[in-house]
Parts: C-alpha cells; structure tokens; sequence
C-alpha cells in the first residue's frame, strides 16, 4: 500500500500542491486534471526525483525516501519526457537501461525478451526506434519501467501523441499490468482514463478534488446533464445561459449537451452524465494556469 500523508509541495513561495492525502492498492488510478495542475510535480514525489516541502509519502508504512535503494527498486518510472537514442534499437536501449539498473547480463537478457513480447514489439527488437511510431516508442517506454518488475508502475501522461488505435492497445496493456501492481497515470485526456481507472483522482487548485470511481464521479452530476436541439441563430444565447459540455451538427440544428442545475424545460433529454461532463464541469473556469510557465 502507498500513502501519501498531508503532502505539501512549494516551489518558493509558490504552492504547487496543498495537504494530500492518498491511498493506492493495486489497479489502475487515472490522475485526471488540466495542464498546470500539478499531476508531474505529485509524480515526482511519488518517484522520490522530488521531495515533499511537508507531508510523508509511505510504502507498506516506510518512508519512501527512507527506503531509498529498496523503494526505487519497487518503482518503474516513465517520465512525461523521456530519452532515448533515435539511432538505438529497442533491445539495445533496454540492455542499457537494464545495466544502468544493476541488472547482470543473465538476469536481464531473458527480462527484455519477455518485456519485449509483452508490449509487442518482438518483431523490431533489432530495429532503429526513429522509424518508430508514438506508440511504438511509449512502448519501450513502458518496457523499461517495467525491467524489475516493479509492484508501483508510475507514467506520467503516458498516451500523449498516440493514435487512437495506439491508445486502445496501450489502455489493454496497462489494465493487465495492473492485475498485480500498483498503476498510476496522468494524463487530461479523459478518454485514456474512463475506461480503465478503477479509480481517478481530480486535481483542483492545489488540492484532491475527488479521488472516486469513474461511476460515483459520474453521479455527482446525475439529473443536471441533457441534451437539446438549438437553431444556429440561437446557439450563443443558450451557451450563454447553460454550461455546454459539447455540440453536434445535426442537419441544419445544433445538437447540445449541456449542464443545468435546476427544472428542465420541455424539448430536453435527460442524459447519464460522463466522465468528460465531469471534467469540463469541474474545470469550466480555466484552472490552466499557463501563465506560469514551471522553471524545470
Ligand atoms: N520546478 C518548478 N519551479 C517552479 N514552479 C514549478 C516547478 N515545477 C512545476 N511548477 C509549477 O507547479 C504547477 C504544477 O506543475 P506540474 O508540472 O506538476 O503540472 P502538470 O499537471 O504536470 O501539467 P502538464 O499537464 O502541463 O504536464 C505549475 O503551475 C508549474 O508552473
Ligand atoms: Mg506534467
């Protein structure tokens, strides 16, 4: 089990992260929240590359800096940026991964075969990874945070310029890596997370807004969620006046989903509510906060 006790995170007198609390068993958590929000900078400290400005992190109810060796032995990292040598083949990079990690030449040989059936990429082990698609190369990615086998599997917005079939066979791996282990993604793109997380967790302004199941998140808004059909002429009035979650050209109408607390009108159909209602609910006043541009 990994605890995150009152976790603070400052950047001088900036607050990245306010008083945390977590719990993760094993399974999938989808850490969901806009650009900004603090989703790399929990990472890190997740990953011991950064330290709490207050709080404790614990695994099993040892502190993860404590444990050091022995913790980051438990760990597999994917950065949200991560290097390799577009010159390198896949088996190459692992090998030196691997003995960057202290893995012997007999230990990791058989590891990387297997990592490399795993995510499928048996076929070019020995090919260039500059020909290699997005996917192909989050791939490797993942087969390297997974050399030792680590019971916490940490990416950090993993799926970015994947394809969507790419995103489908990457959300398969990750739901049966998770079987055994700890899996924890960012990412804010809802779709990467709904179908996968047992649980999300939202950041917002600095702090854990919800750490649910996609179902419970989803009924937060149960009965405020309903779609219409707008004429064209009269779609900036009615944004104006309810939250729009998204639109569809339907004919010569518009068809809108939409957010509304309070009595429905007549003509609108009451919808389940999902994940991206949610999502663009919860951050419908901009928590981007691209104005500050991190120093990294
Ligand atoms: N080293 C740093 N020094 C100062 N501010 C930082 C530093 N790292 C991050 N920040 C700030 O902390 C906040 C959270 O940044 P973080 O990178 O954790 O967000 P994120 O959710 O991962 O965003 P993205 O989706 O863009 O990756 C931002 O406002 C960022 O500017
Ligand atoms: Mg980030």
């Amino acid at each position: 089990m990994l605890n995150v006790h009152q976790v603070s995170k400052n950047f001088g007198s900036f607050q990245a992260l306010r008083s945390i609390d977590l719990e993760f068993a094993n399974g999938v958590y989808g850490l969901l929240a806009p650009n900004g929000a603090g989703k790399t900078t929990l990472i890190k400290m997740l990953a011991t590359l950064l330290f709490p400005s207050e709080g404790e992190i614990t695994y099993n109810g040892e502190n993860i800096t404590a444990m050091d060796a022995r913790y980051r032995n438990l760990l597999g990292y994917l950065p949200q940026q991560f290097g390799y040598y577009k010159n390198d083949s896949p088996q190459k990079y692992l090998t030196y991964i691997a003995a960057l990690k202290g893995m012997s030449q007999a230990e990791a040989s058989p590891r990387i075969a297997e990592l490399l059936k795993l995510v499928a990429l048996e076929d070019v082990a020995g090919k260039k990874m500059k020909k290699f698609s997005g996917g192909m190369i989050q791939r490797v990615g993942i087969a390297q945070a997974m050399l030792n086998d680590p019971k916490i599997l940490i990416l950090d917005e993993p799926t970015a310029g994947l394809d969507p079939k790419e995103r489908v066979r990457f959300r398969n791996l990750l739901t049966s890596l998770a079987r055994d282990r700890i899996v924890i993604l960012s990412t804010h793109i809802v779709s990467d997370v709904e179908p996968i997380a047992g649980e999300v967790i939202m950041i917002k302004d600095q702090r854990i807004l919800y750490k649910d199941t996609v179902d419970h998140l989803c009924r937060r808004i149960e009965g405020r969620v309903f779609e219409t059909y707008v004429e064209h002429d009269e779609a900036e009035t009615f944004r104006s006046r309810y939250l729009s979650l998204s639109e569809k050209q339907e004919s010569s109408r518009l068809k809108i989903r939409f957010l509304h607390e309070g009595e429905a009108m007549p003509g609108w159909t009451p919808v389940m509510p999902n994940l991206e209602d949610l999502f663009i609910y919860t951050y419908r006043d901009g928590q981007e906060q691209e104005d500050k541009e991190p120093a990294k």
